[in-house]
């Protein structure tokens, strides 16, 4: 047990509620997220929804996914739209050159994927083709599924068999235009920008422009200043937890220095954003263009024996610790971070979910995301944090994070975490004005750090009731294991 670490409970004006969008998720076709993850086909012995598994349905119904982000990736900038409609027989085949050159049949199309998004109750993302595609595609694609009147493209989808459209809100205009959509100068993509979003016009439509890799700020600047914010709802960002993209490390087998330096590249995150929010705020003080982080999470090495295109890794509570301070990170950002998406939903990435053929498992940091659930659209209550220190070879990290909100009924939840892997924390906790009669929660942490959810023991790691804390008048005091992330409910 370290010295004590402080947090208090901060008064603000008019503090911005935590979009439930922070809480989305993203699927690609890559590997087996699609195929084999999410879609079986109907003719499946596992059981299933018009083709996708209902294990999967369940699990992230109980998530409350709120969005959910597709086709990629930079699989986006190769697909077709037109390929994935109409009877499956007639669909033509396609390569997928980004991942693993497998062929694509095009049986999870647009119909296949709008239809599973109103079964999970999430809102769909479609990311449009803008490196490889044409201006008229995408704005048929926008017509096809949002159009309600008598048009070519919402007949076509009568044919197809949806007389409804879907009126699909949030739209990607092309995906990391700066490498795989089309390695373009970012002139140039707000050129392109500005033609594409300008035939993407059915109304309440949100448009989410390509948008930085990590560090990458003249991107951001360069988009703001000439990219009109008429055509601008969302700007995109993209950072992975990731040690070096020559030697990523595996993803259990991993040193204490390898799991010092993914965490603190998970919480570059936070200066980040900052950095990026300061540039649109020069282009845009009233925070009218959301921050999107439409992709985050820990990559590592693909486990032994697996397509390395397929990007297949486990989960160990190192990605819970990614998972809990960056969910803290984008909370506590809430004013301008409205959108997010953890790459990716299930066998891929920070996958929540891994399928081995009909069985299905929940990972680490799956139960991150249903504990902090609770924070969507809450409205944030801003906290000042006072860290111990997590020391590695000489170099430091904060040990504790931490957000806070208060939901429409009234219940306040804190989530804490502690990514020091060896150090239990004592956390003293003042709530100013705020006083609480009744306090409960949840933990999530393990016998080890490295330890994983199997599908021979596929409960190792699951949340428990959280005891080691105590309400007295203002003043919560409470112990936090060390790799361990809580959820705090007061009353
Ligand atoms: O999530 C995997 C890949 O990472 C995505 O396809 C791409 O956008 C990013 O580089």
């Amino acid at each position: 047990v370290t010295a004590q670490n402080e947090i208090s409970f901060r008064k603000a004006e008019a503090p911005p509620v935590i979009s439930r969008h922070i809480y989305g998720h993203f699927a690609e076709h890559l590997g087996r997220c699609i195929y084999d993850g999410f879609y079986v086909g109907d003719t499946s012995r596992i059981a299933n929804t018009g083709g996708v598994r209902n294990d999967v349905i369940a699990a992230l119904r109980r998530l409350k996914i709120p969005n959910l982000r597709w086709p990629g990736g930079c699989f986006a900038d190769t697909y077709h739209w037109k390929d994935g409609i109409g009877p499956r027989q007639e669909r033509p085949s396609i390569v997928n050159t980004w991942w693993g050159n497998v062929t694509e049949n095009n049986s999870f199309g647009t119909h296949e994927f709008l239809n599973m998004c109103e079964v999970l109750g999430a809102m769909p993302y479609l990311a449009g083709n803008i490196g490889s595609g044409a201006v008229q595609e995408l704005s048929d694609w926008v017509q096809y599924v949002n159009f309600d009147g008598v048009s070519p493209m919402s007949d076509l989808r009568r044919v197809n068999g949806r007389p409804a459209p879907w009126k699909v809100h949030f739209w990607g205009v092309g995906n990391e235009a700066w490498g795989c959509g089309g390695h373009m100068r970012p002139e140039y993509y707000a050129d392109e920008y500005r033609k594409y979003a300008t035939f993407m016009n059915t109304p309440d439509i949100f448009r989410i422009a390509s948008g930085a890799n990590s560090a990458d700020y003249n991107w951001t600047a360069v988009l703001m200043k000439n990219i009109p914010l008429h055509l601008l709802q969302g700007i995109a960002l993209h950072h992975y937890a990731v040690i070096n993209w020559d030697r990523k490390g595996d993803a259990v087998e991993y040193t204490d220095q390898q799991y010092f330096q993914t965490m603190q590249s998970a919480l570059r995150m936070d200066t980040l954003i900052q950095k990026h929010s300061a540039i649109m705020d020069q282009y845009d003080p009233a925070k009218k263009v959301a921050l999107v982080v439409d992709e985050w999470g820990g990559w590592y090495n693909v486990e032994a024996g697996t397509n390395p295109g397929f990007l297949y890794q486990q989960n160990t509570m190192r990605d819970a610790m990614i998972a809990g301070a960056t969910l803290n990170i984008f909370n506590n950002h809430a004013d301008r971070v409205r959108m997010a998406n953890l790459a990716q939903t299930v066998n891929v990435l920070q996958a929540v979910i891994l399928t081995q053929g009909s069985r299905m498992l929940l990972t680490p940091t799956y139960h991150v995301m249903e504990m902090y659930a609770e924070h969507q659209d809450a409205t944030l209550i801003p906290l000042d944090v006072h860290s111990n220190a997590y020391t590695q070879n000489g170099q430091q990290l904060p040990a504790i994070s931490a957000s806070a909100s208060v939901n429409k009924r009234g219940m306040t939840h804190i989530s804490l975490v502690n990514i020091d892997p060896v150090a239990s924390q004592e956390v003293v906790m003042h709530t100013g004005s705020r006083s609480y009669t009744s306090l409960s929660g949840r933990i999530l942490t393990a016998a080890r750090l490295r330890d994983y959810n199997s599908f021979g023991q596929p409960e190792k790691i699951k949340p428990a009731v959280f005891k080691q804390a105590t309400l007295h008048q203002q003043t919560i005091r409470l112990q936090l294991p060390p790799f361990s992330v809580v959820m705090l409910e007061l009353q």
